[in-house]
């Protein structure tokens, strides 16, 4: 497995490449898990060669405490990239990716991010925008792979790709869980393990309203609230139900053929996402 630290190294690598493999990317935050890694083996089996990046991204962190607090794990995470048999990591220092004092850039994402995400973390789309813009340009991958995990952002990059131009095809994998249901991520590892008991509600909320489809919405909503106000330990911030391509709220079933459902809850510090798409 080949490591960079820099793009310009990383970029004469490439270069050497004959022009019809496919290249596959996965970029993340480090903090490697089993969620990650089901990208990465997506990937090898559809491209000759997987590139996997590590950076925790400062300009898509609206909480200072959040971005201090990140998970940094790089020689574990190498070894596990190592052992899912990653072609090449690039693990770069924020100075090899943003100018200094430089600006998050701000995209027209079309109404994508105006719910969830996009409304409870102000600008994180920008910053996720800025900082996969610019590594697509410096690998330029032939396919790029994102969890349905984090579904807005699937949908945010989709609609990158369409207006910068890119030919990158963006493929979404589906969710990787531990046994208790609860979705892997690198923030659970700040999480002890009663907790990620409890936190495994969220799940089973999801659960509840793919398994009572027939209920209204709002009915459906009005029963996780209520759920949530009963299990101190853990705070809703959100549940919403959404149009999958436009991530729109919808107020009743049959407004869009595929829909939804999405979760934000903090417990203690750390806040969790997941979804189900019904
Ligand atoms: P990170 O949270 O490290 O996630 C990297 C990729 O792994 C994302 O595409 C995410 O959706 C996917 N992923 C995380 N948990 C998963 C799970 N349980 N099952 C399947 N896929 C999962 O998302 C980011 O980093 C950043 O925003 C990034 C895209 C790297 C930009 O900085």
């Amino acid at each position: 497995m080949k490591i960079f630290k820099t793009k310009k190294k990383l970029k004469s690598y490439l270069s050497l490449f004959d022009e019809n493999i496919n290249i596959g990317f996965i970029p993340t935050m480090g903090a490697i898990h089993n969620g990650h890694l089901k990208l990465i083996q997506t990937s090898k089996k559809e491209c000759e060669k997987t590139i996997c990046s590590i950076f925790i991204n400062p300009t898509q962190f609206d909480n200072s405490e959040d971005f201090h607090n990140y998970p940094q794990t790089l020689n574990e995470d190498l070894k596990k990239l190592q052992k899912s048999k990653c072609d090449i990591v690039y693990a770069p220092n924020v100075l090899d990716l943003y100018e200094k004092n430089e600006k998050v850039k701000k995209f027209n994402f079309r109404k994508i991010d105006l719910f969830m995400e996009g409304k409870f973390r102000k600008n994180h789309f920008n910053g996720v925008a800025t900082i996969i813009e610019k590594l697509f340009k410096i690998i330029e991958p032939n396919r790029a792979y994102f969890g349905e995990k984090d579904i807005q952002q699937l949908q945010i990059i989709k609609n990158l790709v369409n207006q910068i131009n890119s030919k990158t095809i963006v493929i979404g994998v589906p969710t990787v869980r531990d046994k208790n249901g609860l979705a892997m991520s690198s923030r659970n590892k700040l999480l002890s393990n009663e907790d990620k008991d409890k936190a495994a509600m969220i799940y089973r909320c999801l659960n509840y309203c793919k398994k009572n489809k027939l209920q209204p919405i709002p009915k459906l909503k009005e029963y996780i609230i209520e759920k949530f106000k009963t299990t101190k330990e853990i705070d809703l911030e959100y549940i919403e139900f959404v149009a999958l391509n436009s991530m729109l709220p919808i107020k009743n079933w049959g407004e869009e053929k595929n829909n939804v459902v999405c979760i934000a809850a903090h417990i203690k510090k750390v806040r969790l996402i997941d979804n189900i798409i019904l």
